[in-house]
């Protein structure tokens, strides 16, 4: 059986995949920096859980030894947004998004190398983002942007291990339930901006975090999965 530890996997998108990872035969880790949110989920579908915080390089080493025996795949969704224009950024924010999106992954990278199976991949979070700039979407986009070049990257350092992006357009994942009643209005917003007409599903996204965890001959790729909201101009 294959082992994937899915970091941020206590919510939303990366819950999505745990869930569905263990539903498809893997042993599942679930990484969270809550560990009694990791530990929840776990109990529930049957995984392990483990406390990663991508902010904190210890506890990333931490995990790696306690997962010496080996691990095939691993899932970050780790994502800190500081959405401001640029005089507004706070270096700090700043520093925290940069390391939810692109030290912390590298920083697993650099800790799960000699326990990643070579047969194994890792899929890293990017978004639409990184490719639509706009007023406000400054860090999130040069994260994003960054996570792409990360991803290839990676995959050449840590090869044959391969290394991943998805890049997510707006997906009613559970994390914009904090918008409350003004979640339908962006959902319907970022619709408009697809070509296919629709906001994204969970499912759209957890669909290809699994088609890659097989895709044996993709590496250092960024599948885009936002109905071609990068191709639309009006
Ligand atoms: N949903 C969308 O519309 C959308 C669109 C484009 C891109 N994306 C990307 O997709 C990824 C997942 O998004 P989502 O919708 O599932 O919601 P999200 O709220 O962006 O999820 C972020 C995840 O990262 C975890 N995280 C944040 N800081 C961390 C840290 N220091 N250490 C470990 N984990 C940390 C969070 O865990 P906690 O519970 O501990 O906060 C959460 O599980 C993100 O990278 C996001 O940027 C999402």
């Amino acid at each position: 059986m294959e082992r994937i530890l899915v970091i941020g996997g206590a919510r939303a998108l990366g819950a999505a995949v745990a869930r569905r990872a263990k539903k498809d035969g893997y042993d599942v880790v679930v990484g969270a920096r809550d560990l009694a949110a990791a530990e929840a989920l776990a109990s529930e579908i049957g995984a392990t859980a483990v406390r990663i915080d991508l902010q904190d390089e210890s506890t990333i080493a931490a995990a790696a030894d306690r997962l010496k025996d080996g691990v095939d795949h691993i899932v970050t969704t780790g994502s800190a947004p500081h959405d401001v224009r640029a005089t507004e950024l706070d270096r700090d924010k700043l520093v925290a998004a940069f390391t939810a999106k692109v030290v912390g992954p590298m920083l697993v990278a650099k800790h799960f190398a000699p326990v990643l199976r070579p047969t194994g991949s890792m899929v890293l979070f990017s978004g639409v983002v990184g490719w639509r700039p706009g007023p406000g979407s400054l860090v999130k986009g040069v994260t994003n942007g960054a996570l792409e070049y990360a991803a290839r990257h990676l995959a050449a350092d840590l090869a044959p291990v391969r290394v991943n992006a998805v890049s997510p357009g707006v997906v009613d994942s559970g994390s914009w339930d904090r918008l409350g009643d003004k979640k339908a209005a962006l959902l319907d917003k970022s619709a408009a901006g697809t070509l296919v007409g629709r906001h994204g599903e969970t499912d759209d996204v957890v669909d290809t975090v699994m088609w890659l965890l097989r895709a044996g001959f993709v590496s250092g790729e960024t599948i885009h999965i936002e109905g071609g909201a990068r191709h639309k101009t009006a």
